[in-house]
C-alpha cells in the first residue's frame, strides 16, 4: 500500500502549556510575535497566559484580535497588512479553527510577494512561512495539525488553501482553555471533529494505516467523553480526552481527507452561516445512510470501536453500521443540537441552490466512499429538511 504522511512536527499536551509559551518561541528563535485571535478569545481573558509568558521573558508582541467566524477574504487581508506594518518574525494562533486558518495565512504570506488570490487552491504557496505555533480552544477543527485554511469568499463560499507550508511548527494542546467553552459550542466543534474521524476513516483514496488508527484512537475518546464535555464544562479530563481527540482526528483527515458530509455543510455555513460543526451533524445522518451500500463495512468496524456492547449482539455489517448511525444521531440529540434544516431557518426553496454549491466542493466529494450526484444531493437536504 503506497502513501504519504504528513504532520505538525512537534505537539504538545498539557494542561496550562499555554503559560509557558515563551519557550517555545525561543525554540523557534521568534523575538517578535504576532498573536491572532477573535474578540471573544480576548473578552473571556483566554489570551492573558500567553500575553503574561511573553512579557515575563521580555519577547516583544502585537495583538491582531479582529478575527471573525468563518474568517472572510478582508479580514485575511486586513490581518497581513497589520503583519506587515508589525515588522514581525513569527506567528501564534489562538482560537478555534477562524483564528487558527487566520494565523496560518499571515505566517505563509507576510513575507510573501503572493497574495491571497493567487493562493486558493491545492499547492499554490510558492514560499516558506514564518515560524508558526497554533493554540487551539475549541476541540474542534484540528487546524493546528492540517495543511489547510477555510475562507469565505464572496457572499457564500468557502474555499480552501491547502499546503504542506500551512502546517504548523508547534502544535500546543493545553484543555484548561477549553473549560469556558459553552456547551452549543462545545457540541456542534465536537461533532465536527468526530466527522473528521469518521469521513477520515472511509476516504476513498487516501485511507491508510496511520489515518485509520489516528480515525479509531480519535472517535473512541471523543464518542466517550464529549457528553460530559457539553453537560460538565469544568471536567478537565474530559476536556483534555476532547482537545486530544480532535487532534488526533485532524492529523488523520489532514492525509485521508473528508467527504461529503463537509461538501454538503459548507454551503449551509456560507448561505446561513450556520456554525461548521452544526452544518456537519445536521447532514450526518443522512449522508451516512447513503453512503451504506459502500461504506458499511467501515461503519461496522467503527461502531466495533464506539459501541462494542451493541455490536456483540449483532451478526451482519449492515446491521452494526445501522447501530453505529442510531448512536451518532442519539449523541447527537443528547448533546442538544437541533436536528432538522427546518429549524435552523434554512428555507425549503433554497435546497436547490445548496445541492449546487455542494456540487462545486469537487476536492471533498471525490473522497466520498459512494459517488454522489446533484439529485443525492438534493434527496439527502430534503431528508434533513
Ligand atoms: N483548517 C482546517 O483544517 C479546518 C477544518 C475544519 C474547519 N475549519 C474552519 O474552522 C472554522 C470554524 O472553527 P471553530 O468551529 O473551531 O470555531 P471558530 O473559530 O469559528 O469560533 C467559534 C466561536 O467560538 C468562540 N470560542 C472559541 N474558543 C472558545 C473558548 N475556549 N471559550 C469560549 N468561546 C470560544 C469564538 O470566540 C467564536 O465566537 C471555520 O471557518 C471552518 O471552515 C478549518
Ligand atoms: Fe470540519
Amino acid at each position: 500500500m503506497s502513501f504519504v504522511f504528513n504532520t505538525t512536527k512537534s505537539i504538545v499536551n498539557a494542561p496550562n502549556a499555554a503559560s509557558e509559551i515563551a519557550e517555545y518561541c525561543y525554540k523557534l528563535n521568534i523575538k517578535n510575535v504576532l498573536l491572532v485571535t477573535d474578540p471573544g478569545i480576548v473578552s473571556l481573558g483566554l489570551h492573558q497566559k500567553i500575553t503574561t509568558s511573553l512579557q515575563d521573558n521580555a519577547i516583544n508582541f502585537v495583538v491582531f484580535s479582529e478575527v471573525e467566524v468563518d474568517p472572510p477574504t478582508e479580514v485575511i487581508e486586513n490581518a497581513i497588512s497589520f503583519a506587515r506594518n508589525n515588522n514581525i518574525d513569527g506567528v501564534i494562533g489562538l482560537g478555534g479553527g477562524s483564528s487558527l486558518d487566520t494565523a496560518k495565512l499571515i505566517a505563509a504570506l507576510t513575507d510573501s510577494k503572493q497574495s491571497l488570490n493567487d493562493v486558493f487552491g491545492i499547492d499554490k504557496l510558492e514560499n516558506s512561512r514564518l515560524p508558526l505555533i497554533q493554540i487551539p480552544t475549541t476541540a474542534g477543527t484540528g487546524s493546528e495539525v492540517t495543511p489547510i485554511s477555510i475562507v469565505t469568499t464572496g457572499e457564500a463560499m468557502k474555499m480552501g488553501i491547502v499546503s504542506s507550508v500551512l502546517l504548523p511548527d508547534i502544535a500546543l494542546l493545553d484543555a484548561t482553555l477549553t473549560i469556558k467553552l459553552p456547551p452549543h459550542i462545545t457540541a456542534a466543534t465536537g461533532i465536527d471533529a468526530m466527522v473528521h474521524a469518521i469521513e477520515a476513516y472511509t476516504s476513498k483514496i487516501k485511507k491508510n494505516i496511520y489515518s485509520d488508527m489516528l480515525a479509531l484512537q480519535a472517535l473512541t475518546l471523543m464518542s466517550k467523553n464529549i457528553q460530559t464535555a457539553v453537560h460538565q464544562g469544568e471536567n478537565l479530563a474530559a476536556r483534555s480526552n476532547m482537545m486530544l481527540g480532535a487532534t488526533l482526528a485532524g492529523q488523520a483527515f489532514a492525509n485521508a481527507p473528508v467527504a461529503a458530509v463537509h461538501a454538503l455543510a459548507y454551503p449551509l455555513g456560507g448561505h446561513y452561516h450556520i456554525p461548521h460543526g452544526l452544518s456537519n451533524s445536521l447532514v450526518l445522518p443522512h449522508v451516512l445512510k447513503f453512503n451504506m451500500p459502500s461504506a458499511a463495512h467501515l461503519y461496522a468496524e467503527l461502531a466495533e470501536a464506539i459501541i462494542p456492547d451493541t455490536c456483540s449482539t449483532l451478526d451482519s455489517d449492515t446491521e452494526k453500521a445501522e447501530a453505529f448511525i442510531q448512536h451518532l444521531e442519539y449523541l447527537i440529540t443528547d448533546i442538544g443540537l437541533p436536528t432538522r434544516l427546518e429549524s435552523v431557518a434554512v428555507t425549503q426553496d433554497s435546497l436547490v441552490t445548496l445541492a449546487k454549491d455542494a456540487m462545486k466542493q469537487e476536492r471533498l466529494l471525490i473522497n466520498n466512499p459512494r459517488p454522489m450526484n446533484e439529485a443525492d444531493i438534493l434527496a439527502i437536504y430534503q431528508a434533513a429538511y
